[in-house]
């Protein structure tokens, strides 16, 4: 067989019957034991949908067989048009190394080009070699990396982050629930080194967590600020020394703010922790109404910080 022998298809919910019996990532053989928890998730996206995105398979079909070979899910956010999720990549094994992944990488990369989609993040694992490469030599970027090897990698314009992600100061920003339409750019928000530091003891990093599907959130109150639909900024509360522990992180002051104020609003006892180093957030926390109350030293990675508390 050969990569010229299979036809690429771009799939909309209802999907075909022999397409949801191919599909890979619902099978426990495929999906492995330490991704079994995700089954549900999966089989939601393949029978029902999920809302909040528009989402497509692109798929790759044997032409001699008719048999389905290839697929990779993508979902484009409701809020962010322009952002899009790439996961869930698979090619039949009797087909692999052939050239059929980088014909569904092709397709997907026209097919949401052609929809206007400029930035598109995808998970996989340091140590899939083969993925990470071919991802790669395609544009991706690795952005973040959790120590268990989990990574995402990014592809977009130099600079675009930034500027998806910083409010125009002469427009409101308003704050609200978490709501599905987020899930894709809130994953993008926090797939930046520099996003989860002080976010890390809720797991809200890596893609261990995946907001768009995974992320627990009940485990925690969330307030997410946003600017003409897009999130700019996310808040999360937890119970922990006697009252809500909160933390947040945006790329921008009053983003910050306005998600914090919300959120230390609606808890009891809101505090906060930050390094002293950390200017932006401390500031976007005093926005809040919190005020600094002492600070402390502690080993965080092997490295001494020091971390300011703040009140409210
Ligand atoms: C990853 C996967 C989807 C790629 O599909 P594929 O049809 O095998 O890919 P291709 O034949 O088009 O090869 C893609 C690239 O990988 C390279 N490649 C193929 N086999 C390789 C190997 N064993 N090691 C390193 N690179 C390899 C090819 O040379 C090609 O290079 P290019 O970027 O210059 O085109 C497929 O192998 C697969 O389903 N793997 C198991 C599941 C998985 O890992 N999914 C990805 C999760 S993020």
């Amino acid at each position: 067989m050969r990569a010229d022998d299979v036809s690429l298809h771009v799939l909309q919910r209802p999907f075909p019957e022999d397409f949801v019996a191919f599909y890979p990532y619902v099978r426990p053989e495929v999906l492995g034991p330490e991704r079994s928890g995700w089954r549900g998730w999966l089989c939601r996206v393949i029978e029902e949908g999920v809302p909040g995105v528009t989402d497509r398979m692109i798929a790759a079909r044997d032409t001699t067989t008719g048999e389905w070979v290839g697929v990779v899910w993508t979902s484009v956010s409701l809020a962010c048009p322009e952002l899009a999720h790439f996961g869930w990549f698979y090619v039949a094994e009797r087909c692999q190394g052939l050239g059929v992944g980088g014909r569904v990488i092709a397709t997907c990369l026209d097919t949401l080009g052609a929809d206007g989609v400029r930035m598109i993040m995808l998970p996989t694992q340091i140590d899939n070699e083969r993925a990470v490469g071919m991802y790669y030599r395609r544009g991706w970027e690795l952005s973040i990396i959790d120590p268990r090897g989990g990574v995402w990698m990014v592809r977009e314009p130099a600079g675009f982050y930034e500027q998806t992600f910083t409010p125009d100061p002469l427009r409101p920003i308003r704050a609200g629930e978490p709501q599905p339409s987020d899930y894709v750019p809130l994953d993008y928000l926090l797939s930046r080194p520099t996003a989860p530091i002080r976010l890390l003891p809720l797991g809200l990093v890596g893609n261990r967590r995946f907001m768009s599907f995974v992320h627990d959130w009940e485990g925690a109150r969330h307030m997410v600020a946003r600017q003409g639909g897009c999130p700019v900024a996310l808040a999360v509360a937890v119970e922990e020394g006697g009252g809500s522990k909160l933390d947040v992180f945006g790329l921008d002051r009053r983003a910050m703010a306005v998600a914090a104020t919300e959120l230390a609003d609606s808890v009891g006892r809101p505090w906060a922790e930050v390094a002293a180093t950390d200017g932006l957030r401390r500031m976007a926390l005093e926005d809040a109404g919190l005020h600094f109350e002492d600070s402390r030293s502690e080993t965080v990675a092997g490295a001494e910080i020091a971390l300011c508390r703040y009140v409210r």
